[in-house]
């Protein structure tokens, strides 16, 4: 069975465009693959959380994956702090990057340019320790959006040069893993143009309460309406058709554009009805996520096994990575 390693970001809580673009996809991977999903607590820290926010962040990562279908006992899900291997390996890792490749990264660069008073180490050698986090597990597989392809590409370097300089075929060349299925749908943002972010602001979080979502989407950005039958949409409105082509039935979807071609829409129904479809499936993993939240021993239950799996993978690997580096014991 291929193995597959995802790194999900500590930042944020979850968004529709999360879930349809990413979530939904690793729920259906979990029975084809040796699946690890971990929380990237490390890698938060080149922001400087402060020790609540950090801790609070990872439970509510944590509990807003489980609620939407993450099996614990199919998948290893698991804290990355939780696993001292990682930053052992990526120690090793990183006496084999060099200043410039990091350097010319483009997300370290973005991240200088924005924050120019906190350029720390650690955000130079974000690949490195995003690169030990994937080959730790000899991962095959790494689902990544656009903006982590740069990263992935550094790991694919990393590992290979590792193989190389010591001869050996220890770690695989983690190829991207890109949902082309049926099932990849992009959710654009309520603000009219591109897709839902959470820095973005434009986003549905599945953690909203249903008066927040009405409220949101009751503000979506709309035009003034349609003066010819038939007319192509524009983007703000096929973004709202878009949205409910994800949440409401194929009828409801059907019924709206029907009104768009006969020039009989009126916005404001159609997002009454989109705000509804959005609460209705947006409301079962709410409430999940909050019993979730409040069952400290299940979360403990499922960040234990999960560090237990993966520390069993990891020092597997690290015990072979120091071997062939020459670390063997004298004792
Ligand atoms: N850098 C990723 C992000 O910002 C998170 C991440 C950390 C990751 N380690 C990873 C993703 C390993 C995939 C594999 O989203």
């Amino acid at each position: 069975m291929k193995t597959v390693v995802s790194g999900i970001r500590s930042t944020g809580n979850l968004h529709l465009g999360n879930y349809f673009g990413a979530i939904k996809n690793f729920i259906n991977m979990q029975d084809a693959y040796n699946c690890f999903f971990f929380i990237a607590d490390y890698h938060s820290l080149t922001t400087h959380p402060t020790p609540e926010h950090l801790n609070q962040q990872v439970k509510q990562v944590l509990a807003e994956y489980l609620a939407c279908g993450i099996d614990p006992e199919k998948s290893t899900i698991f804290i990355q702090s939780d696993i001292p291997e990682i930053p052992e390996l990526y120690l090793l890792m990183n006496m084999n990057a060099y200043l410039g490749e990091l350097e010319r990264t483009t997300s370290f660069k973005d991240k200088a340019r924005k924050n120019p008073e906190n350029v720390n180490a650690g955000l130079l050698t974000y690949p490195v320790l995003m690169a030990a986090d994937i080959i730790i597990h000899k991962a095959n597989f790494v689902p990544v959006g656009k903006d982590q392809e740069q990263n992935l590409e550094m790991a694919r370097k990393f590992a290979r040069r590792f193989n190389r300089m010591y001869k050996v075929d220890t770690f695989p060349t983690p190829q991207p893993f890109t949902f082309d299925g049926a099932d990849m749908v992009k959710i654009p943002g309520l603000d009219g143009s591109g897709k839902m972010g959470k820095s973005e602001g434009n986003a549905i979080c599945l953690y909203d309460d249903p008066k927040l979502i009405r409220k949101k989407v009751m503000k979506a950005v709309t035009d003034a309406g349609p003066t010819e039958m038939n007319q192509q949409k524009p983007e703000v409105i096929q973004n709202l058709f878009s949205l409910m082509s994800v949440v409401s039935t194929p009828d409801t979807v059907q019924h709206f554009d029907d009104l768009y071609n006969k020039c009989e829409i009126r916005y404001g129904d159609m997002k009454k009805q989109l705000a509804e479809d959005i609460v209705n499936f947006t409301s079962p993993i709410r409430d999940r996520i909050i019993d979730i939240m409040e069952d400290d021993a299940y979360l403990g239950k499922v960040a234990k096994l999960g560090a237990e799996k993966a520390r069993e993978s990891a020092a597997k690997t690290v015990q072979e990575v120091r071997s062939i580096i020459g670390f063997r014991k004298f004792y």
